[in-house]
C-alpha cells in the first residue's frame, strides 16, 4: 500500500453551510474543489478536522472506532474556531455513508480505512480577520492505509523542547492546521540536527505532546500522563490506552510534570506516543541538552498496543462499545 495518506477512495461525502443552515450532504466522487480566492480559511486559517478508522472484522463487517466522540471533537474545535458546528447526525451519517459505498476498500487488520473529515470557512471577505467565517464546506475524505509497523517496530528518538511551543494555550485541544504548521519549523529543524523522528514540546518545561500524538510514561503497574487542559490535544487513543490500563490494573496517573520528573523517571518508566497513526509506539531515546538518553525497555507498551488492537480488530470484546458496525 502507498504512503500513508495518498491514496482515497473514489468518493467523498461534502455538505455546505449556507444561509445560515446545513445543506443536504452528498457522496460525490472526489475532486478539486472550487475556492473562492477571498475565502476565510486561506487567509485566516479557518480550517479543523478529525482523524480515525474504520476496521474490517473477522465477521465481514467495518467498524468504525470512536465515532460519536470523533465528531464531539470536531464540533469543539469548530466552535473553538466560530465556524459552522456540523451537526451530529450530519457528520455521523457523511462517515457512515462514505464507508457503505467503500465498504469494499475497508482493508483486512492491521490495515485500514482512515477517515478524514474536515471543514473549512469559505466566506468570501478578505477583510475578515476579526469576524467568524458563515458559510462553510465540510467534507470527509477515506484513504486505505496500510500497517504502520510493517518492516517491524523500531523504538522511537525524541528531541525534548523547552523552549517552543506547537501550539498556544487557546487552540492546543483544537485539530486546526496551524497547530501543525507551529510545529512543523521545530520538528523539520529537530531532525536535520539531532536525527530525531519527533519533538516532545515541553514549553517552559511543561511534558506537552509532539506534533501528531500524545505522550505517556508506563511501568509494569502505573501509566503517567498529562490531564487534560486547553494546551494539547485529547487523543481518543489516549483516552482508550487510559481506559485499558485500568482494567488491567494498571494506576492511572493524570498528572502535570516537568522535564527534570520525565528525567527522573524514565529508568524506570517505558514512554510511548499515543494516537491514531500507530496506536502506541515506543519510544526508546530522548535527546536533550545535547546528550542522548535511553528509555527503558519492557513488556508494558506491547501489551497495551495488543490490547487496544486487540479490540479495533475484532478479536476481543468491545466491552467499552467504542467500534460502530456498518
Ligand atoms: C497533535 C496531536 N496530538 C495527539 C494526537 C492523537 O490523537 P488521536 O489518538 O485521537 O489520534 C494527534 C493525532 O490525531 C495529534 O495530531
Amino acid at each position: 500500500m502507498s504512503t500513508f495518506g495518498t491514496q482515497f477512495c473514489e468518493n467523498f461525502a461534502i455538505a455546505r453551510y449556507l444561509d445560515d443552515q446545513w445543506q443536504a450532504a452528498a457522496i460525490e466522487p472526489l475532486r478539486p474543489l472550487e475556492l473562492h480566492p477571498a475565502s476565510h480559511v486561506l487567509h485566516y486559517a479557518s480550517t479543523c478536522f478529525e482523524g480515525f478508522k474504520a476496521y474490517r472484522w473477522p465477521d465481514g463487517k467495518a467498524h468504525v472506532f470512536r465515532l460519536p466522540d470523533h465528531v464531539a471533537r470536531m464540533q469543539k474545535s469548530a466552535e473553538s474556531l466560530r465556524l459552522p458546528v456540523p451537526d451530529t447526525e450530519l457528520l455521523s451519517n457523511m462517515v457512515l455513508d462514505l464507508v457503505t459505498r467503500h465498504i469494499d476498500d475497508v482493508p483486512e487488520p492491521p490495515s485500514s480505512l482512515y477517515l478524514r473529515p474536515t471543514l473549512i470557512g469559505t466566506l468570501p471577505n478578505i477583510g475578515a480577520a476579526a469576524s467568524p467565517s458563515t458559510e462553510a464546506l465540510l467534507f470527509v475524505l477515506a484513504s486505505p492505509v496500510g500497517d504502520y509497523f510493517a518492516g517491524g517496530i523500531r523504538p522511537l528518538k525524541l528531541l525534548v523542547e523547552d523552549q517552543r511551543s506547537r501550539s498556544t494555550e487557546q487552540l492546543g485541544s483544537t485539530k486546526t492546521g496551524g497547530n501543525y504548521a507551529a510545529a512543523l519549523g521545530p520538528t523539520l529543524d529537530a531532525k536535520a540536527e539531532f536525527g530525531v523522528d519527533q519533538v516532545l514540546f515541553c514549553p517552559q518545561g511543561d511534558v506537552q505532546e509532539t506534533g501528531a500524538a500524545n505522550f505517556m510514561l508506563i511501568s509494569d503497574d502505573e501509566i503517567i500522563t498529562k490531564p487534560l487542559d486547553t494546551s494539547f490535544l485529547h487523543g481518543m487513543t489516549r483516552a482508550s490506552i487510559l481506559t485499558l490500563a485500568a482494567d488491567m490494573g494498571y494506576r492511572v496517573n493524570e498528572r502535570n510534570f516537568t522535564v527534570a520528573e520525565l528525567f527522573s523517571w524514565i529508568p524506570k518508566y517505558e514512554a510511548a506516543l499515543s494516537g491514531t497513526a500507530a496506536a502506541l509506539t515506543p519510544v526508546g531515546t530522548v535527546v536533550y541538552e545535547g546528550s542522548e538518553l535511553p528509555v527503558r525497555d519492557g513488556p508494558n507498551v506491547e501489551r497495551l498496543r495488543t490490547a487496544l488492537q486487540s479490540i479495533q480488530y475484532g478479536q476481543a470484546e468491545d466491552r467499552h462499545g467504542w467500534l460502530t458496525p456498518v
